[in-house]
């Protein structure tokens, strides 16, 4: 629940990570359900912040895309029919432009222009928002996105789902010189398929011996270092396109956003890199998945463009910043 858009009144978020932990990873129907079974319960509660409640709410925004398309449309019926009920305006948000918006809602000095690097489950992408609305993609994965690349590094160590927080826990008593990784320098663009696979033939090099039944390495301090190494090799190549499109077009504010966003080691490098620059990382609560960010990002929809025609369209797809 965000008031003028930018303040914070109430943010609930219900987690399915216990869900999919079972089975590795997201489970399209079974996600679709449970996004069924809370999305009453957690608008509810969200609302209690709110003196007056439904009363007092005058605009509804709702991620249309991309996403599965069996919980996205559980999202935007729930939205339009509450928001028909009530006759308040419904407006249907990019959930990539919610990750924009991260920034702009954790900061309030922030207004674009600013360069975000967008790390997320699904995507990898330097953008920069032009103008509130106006958001143009600078840079982009020519194959994993970096979360996915965190993830499917967790499963080669055996360190479960999700996968980015799991490899960071470990990374902290590692040695990140101790396995070489290949550092991918692309023109702006990024690739984690190539670290993957080294990743993979360091692990294939310790011997079946050094191995568990599943593949991943038995000794927790064989982990932690290629854990390390790995970690490192990502923050690196993201930090060298990031700041080679900033360098090259004079970027004045930097931020960076996504659930990727949420590591340790790659908010110290950002900070550091870009130290004589502002530069915004959101709190971590708003750097993976929210509803906050995609209210803020819809408020500015509402104002530039007035509300949606009835029924918003899902695109599981979709492409867009803004
Ligand atoms: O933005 P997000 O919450 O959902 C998507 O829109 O995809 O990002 C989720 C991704 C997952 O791949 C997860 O492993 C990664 O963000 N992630 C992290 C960390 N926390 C979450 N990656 C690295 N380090 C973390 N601390
Ligand atoms: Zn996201």
């Amino acid at each position: 629940m965000l008031r003028d858009g930018r303040e914070v009144v109430s943010s609930v978020v219900s987690s399915q990570i216990e869900l999919h932990a079972a089975h590795g990873g997201v489970v399209p129907d079974l996600a679709a359900r449970a996004h069924l079974e809370v999305i009453g319960p957690v608008v509810e509660e969200s609302l209690s912040a709110l003196p007056g409640g439904w009363d007092a709410v005058d605009g509804v925004a709702v991620t249309r895309g991309p996403g599965l398309a069996g919980c996205l449309l559980v999202g935007t019926a729930y939205a339009q029919s509450a928001a028909v009920a009530r006759g308040v305006p419904v407006v249907g948000v990019s959930h990539m432009a919610g990750h924009i918006y991260s920034a702009w809602l954790s900061d309030v000095t922030l207004e674009p222009p600013y360069l975000a690097l967008v790390v997320s489950g699904g995507h990898s992408d330097v953008v920069e928002l032009r103008d509130h609305g106006d958001a143009v993609r600078l840079a982009s994965t020519r194959d994993d996105a970096a979360g996915e690349a965190f993830d499917k590094a967790a499963r080669l160590l055996g360190l479960g789902y999700p996968g980015g927080p799991a490899v960071e826990r470990a990374a902290r008593t590692g040695d990140p010189g101790r396995f070489p990784m290949p550092r991918t320098r692309l023109d702006g663009a990024l690739s984690f398929s190539g670290l993957k696979t080294s990743l993979r033939y360091a692990i294939r090099d310790l011997g079946a011996g050094a191995l568990t039944d599943a593949g991943s390495p038995r000794d927790p301090a064989v982990v932690a270092d290629l854990a390390a190494s790995f970690q490192a090799a990502v923050v690196e190549q993201l930090l060298h396109v990031l700041g080679t499109i900033a360098d090259r077009r004079g970027a004045e504010r930097i931020a960076v956003v996504g659930g990727v966003a949420a590591n340790q080691a790659l908010r110290d490098a950002v900070r550091s890199r870009f130290a004589g620059l502002p530069v915004t990382v959101p709190p971590l609560s708003l750097c993976t998945d929210n509803a906050a960010m995609i209210g803020a990002a819809g408020w500015q929809r509402l104002r530039l463009h007035g509300p949606d025609a009835p029924g918003v369209a899902v695109d599981p797809g979709l492409d867009l910043y803004s």
